[in-house]
């Protein structure tokens, strides 16, 4: 690996601001493009878990103490270092989760962003005085650190969504346990390196590989675990709530999806063609906000069809350092067989594909596809894919389309085509879900809260929302202020 600035390998974990491996197994990494080994981390258990959450309980009792000038001065300095080192980053990136370059360069700003925003919120934990409900006194209400959080983090952002999470707990006053998915477990070591350039305190930052079960555990029951947040599946994220019950930690779920991308007959075509592609193409097809499902109007069915089918054809696949290609591999055999399946269920019940292939037997790379003619009884309609497949779903009017939309357990994004100002409101107003983009294609961005509703999740990341999220509200009543 060629890296400038070589310390950014770590094959360690973070713990307590030191560099370990506990006990001797190691876990091996590989590069999903062609299956290299790139490295190894330590596979830890509950002990481990629970010498992360002493180091982060006891950094925590240090660091609520801190000015907020002084948590902006740190977070500044670790956005700086990321930028600084935005080539590297993306380097490990794209070898982990294989991502091309350029987009892994792409997630290091998106990544960097949220540290910036925090870095400059961080100020702003402002409370309140109301008028009280009693003659002499006043309510007010001042907010503190949550406390210690524990997070979770998946493999399709190993940048983004750790800094996310870390930005405003650290900004909020919060020490911090991460457990990176097993997959891209390098993107965090960086991090977590340039976090200690950046002169975070010992046991502040801390994170850890191995066991997902062990470790989950540790930090869904640990008392001193005050917030638990999470990134990744559905059934993974009712599994850690479960667990949380018992010492009722506040959660911040985000979840799956189903999107719908909804371009109506008003609609400017090629904008909606252009808003399909990040929506549908991002990152492969494996962002939870990714477009599942696109609903067509019958009167632009056809032109929208061909004209999406054009633009994905000519979509390079291959390996994310390879010139021009903007599609890398997925991550695992089990993400290529959850497109076939969904490919094939649909070729079997009648859709036809324009375009798209699927992986040759052993790789990762899946050729994008665009369906038409597709129902929603279909599995493509009723699961996420998390893979470049774009199924096109004929609609007629919007009564119709809205139910169908709305017609899912998730609840996290959608996206609507119109020029019809009063049907971009009524339509974006019955979405039964937590983000919705009204001719755009891209939604995500520090400056706006991020999360879903129904089963897509509890919780906002980015905004000013995002750091209250670590903030509990204390209310006092002052008394006697007549004397
Ligand atoms: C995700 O897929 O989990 C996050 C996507 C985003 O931040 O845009």
């Amino acid at each position: 690996m060629q890296l400038k600035y070589s310390a950014l390998f770590q094959q360690q974990c973070f713990i307590n601001g030191e560099w370990l491996s506990i006990g001797g197994e190691k876990e091996v990494i590989t590069n999903p493009s062609n299956g290299e080994v790139i490295g190894h981390v330590p596979v830890m258990g509950a002990n481990a878990a629970t010498q992360c959450v002493d180091a982060a309980h006891q950094a925590f009792e240090q660091w609520r103490q801190t000015t907020a000038n002084h948590r902006a001065d740190i977070l500044r300095k670790w956005y700086e270092l990321m930028v600084e080192h935005s080539d590297d980053l993306a380097t490990i990136l794209t070898l982990e989760q294989g991502k091309p370059f350029a987009e892994a360069k792409g997630e290091i700003a998106y990544a960097a962003s949220f540290v910036q925003w925090y870095s400059e919120e961080a100020r702003r934990a402002y409370g309140e005085i109301m008028p009280s409900h009693r003659p002499h006194s006043k309510i007010v209400v001042t907010k503190q650190p949550i406390g210690v959080v524990a997070a979770i983090t998946p493999w399709n952002f190993p940048a983004a969504m750790i800094t996310r999470k870390a930005a405003p707990a650290i900004a909020a006053g919060c020490a911090m346990v991460l457990k990176p998915a097993p997959e891209t477990p390098f993107t965090a070591l960086a991090l977590a390196k340039l976090a200690e350039d950046a002169g975070m305190p010992k046991g502040l930052f801390n994170v850890i590989t191995g066991d997902a079960i062990a470790i989950g555990s540790v930090f869904t029951t640990d008392k001193r675990v005050r917030k638990v947040s999470f990134t990744g599946s559905t059934h993974v994220g009712k599994i850690l709530m479960n667990q949380s019950a018992s010492t009722i930690k506040k959660m911040a779920l985000e979840l799956g999806g189903n999107a719908p991308f909804i371009v109506f007959d008003d609609a400017d075509i090629d904008a909606a063609v252009e808003g399909a592609m990040i929506a549908k193409f991002r990152n492969a097809g494996q962002t939870c906000v990714c477009a599942n499902r696109i609903f067509v109007h019958d009167a632009v069915y056809d032109e929208f069809a061909n004209k999406l089918a054009k633009k994905v054809s000519a979509l390079k696949v291959g390996d994310g350092f390879a010139d021009q290609v903007v599609i890398g591999p997925l991550i695992n055999a089990g993400a290529v067989a959850k497109v076939q399946a969904h490919v094939s269920d649909a070729l079997e019940k009648g859709a036809k594909a324009l375009c798209g292939r699927l992986a040759d037997k052993g790789q990762l790379f899946v050729e994008p596809f665009v369906l038409t003619e597709m129902d929603d009884e279909m599995l493509a309609a009723n699961e996420e894919t998390f893979g470049p497949v774009a199924p096109l779903f004929r609609f007629y009017d919007e009564t119709e389309v809205l139910e169908r939309a709305n017609n899912t357990e998730s609840g996290l994004a959608a996206y609507i085509y119109t020029r019809s100002l009063g049907r971009a409101w009524r339509v974006a107003d019955a979405l039964e879900v937590g983000m919705v983009g009204i001719n755009e294609g891209l939604i995500s961005t520090a400056a706006a809260p991020f999360g879903g509703i129904k089963e897509s999740g509890l919780g906002r990341e980015g905004s000013h929302h995002g750091m209250d999220e670590f903030l509990e509200m204390k209310y006092m009543l002052m008394g006697g202020l007549d004397q």
